[in-house]
């Protein structure tokens, strides 16, 4: 079978990953969103594996993501404090390096329990394939300066020559933290972006992680290869084909293994 990239193909990842191995395949970044092994229902028993099953799939997974990635690629993958430790050591343990732990942390999060603090992040790892070379589009992703005071008032730093020097605020806003944070899809102020898919990631965040970690060509535009082995809803695709309306060029995957969510993802994609 031959893959058209700007799709979405329904099937098991955990046999297409390795076909596309095959065929010679390779992807700039890997965003995915796996099953958290919640308990959750997509519609199968991804998300109800005995802990070791749990970890012995997800590290072929990983080793699977490791050897499509390009020389320069990066891994990007959601998980849940639960288990985020044993998914981080076994990129270790896959040769990945690491760049970063990240967190996506939202405000609106809820909880029916008492006897613990509310849950208000998802962690997310990003390991690079080479330890030197990866992409990390800096100033796609700045964000507002926070003290309107700081930008008046003249600031003063120790440089690395000893010398005091002056700070001067970047016009592009202030460098992101590895905080990222956006609202979940919960409430009224959603309804229009929110399907039926009970994980489905908020737009804003897959894009502006798309922006920070997608190569770009010479005309600045967006131009890379992703893939996303656990498509859901199909958040990721939306957002590839939102920033192609703009101009950009990439080329995504999406692979989910229930035909109710490709649906879902197909009528998204047609609604852009
Ligand atoms: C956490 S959800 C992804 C949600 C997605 N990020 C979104 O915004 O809608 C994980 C998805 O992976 C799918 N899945 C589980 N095991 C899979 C496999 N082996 N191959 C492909 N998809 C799988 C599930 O059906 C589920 O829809």
């Amino acid at each position: 079978m031959q893959y058209s990239l700007c799709e979405i193909i329904r099937g098991n990842s955990d046999i297409l990953l390795k076909q596309m191995l095959q065929k010679g395949m390779r992807f700039d970044l890997i965003l995915t969103d796996p099953p958290y092994n919640l308990n959750k229902d997509f519609g199968n028993d991804s998300d109800k594996l005995s802990l070791p099953e749990f970890l012995r799939v997800t590290r072929k997974r990983i080793e699977l993501c490791r050897d499509l990635l390009t020389d320069h690629g990066s891994l990007v993958w959601f998980g849940i404090h639960h288990y985020i430790g044993f998914i981080q050591n076994i990129m270790y343990e896959t040769g990945l390096n690491y760049r970063r732990l990240n967190i996506w942390y939202y405000e609106n999060g809820f909880s029916r329990s008492k006897n613990a603090p509310l849950t208000q992040y998802e962690p997310f790892l990003w390991f690079s394939k080479s330890p030197h070379i990866w992409t990390y589009n800096v100033d796609d992703v700045r964000i507002p300066y926070k003290s309107e005071k700081r930008l008046k008032t003249p600031v003063y730093y120790k440089g690395s020559d000893g010398q005091r020097k002056l700070w001067k605020p970047n016009p592009m806003g202030a460098m992101r933290g590895d905080v990222w944070s956006y609202p979940t899809l919960a409430g009224k102020a959603f309804a229009k972006e929110k399907t039926s898919h009970p994980t489905q990631k908020p737009e804003a965040l897959i894009t502006d992680l798309i922006k920070a970690f997608c190569p770009k060509n010479e005309k600045g535009l967006y131009e890379g290869k992703i893939l996303d082995p656990f498509h859901g809803s199909g958040t990721l695709g939306v957002c590839c084909e939102k920033l192609n309306k703009q101009g950009h060029h990439i080329e995504w995957l999406g692979i989910e293994l229930e035909e109710k969510w490709c649906k879902i993802a197909k009528q998204r994609l047609s609604n852009i």
